[in-house]
């Protein structure tokens, strides 16, 4: 069993999709373990996306991400960052696979509806933003 942060981000708030992504999230199998809401301050936004600091759209994104809440899910199952990380679609909604939650909601390639952990060690490290793990 693997563990894995699915966060929706401010434009799922606003959209109101919570309900419909962690329903998403059982109806594919995985178990929720945590569900936390979170306003992010700039300083732990800039942390959260630590490996884009430095590329052109990361202030854009960090103005996003901080202006409004964010959801934090803890998910658990079999491969769950990569099965995740497929129900969820590619980074810009336009490329993502038909039925993804990107495809559904997304935007564009900024408001793009929701985050999903990219590896087993980005899951330890994105989740401790929420959770006590
Ligand atoms: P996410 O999976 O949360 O990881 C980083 C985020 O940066 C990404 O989704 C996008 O919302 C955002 N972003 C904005 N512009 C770009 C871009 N050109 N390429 C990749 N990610 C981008």
């Amino acid at each position: 069993m693997e563990r894995t942060l699915l966060m929706i981000k401010p434009d799922g708030v606003e959209k109101r999709l919570i309900g419909r992504i962690i329903w998403i999230l059982e109806e594919n199998g995985f178990k929720i373990l945590g569900i936390r809401s979170k306003h992010f301050t700039r300083e732990e936004a800039e942390r959260f996306y630590e490996v884009h600091r430095g590329k052109e759209f990361f202030n854009s994104l960090i103005d996003y991400i901080t202006g409004g809440m964010v959801v934090g899910i803890m998910v658990e199952g079999e491969n769950a960052v990569e099965k995740v990380r497929e129900l969820i679609g590619a980074t810009d909604p336009k490329k993502a696979r038909v039925g993804t939650i990107r495809f559904m909601y997304g935007e564009s390639i900024e408001r793009n509806i929701v985050h999903a952990s990219d590896s087993k060690e980005s899951a330890d490290r994105e989740l401790k933003f929420f959770f006590e793990t």
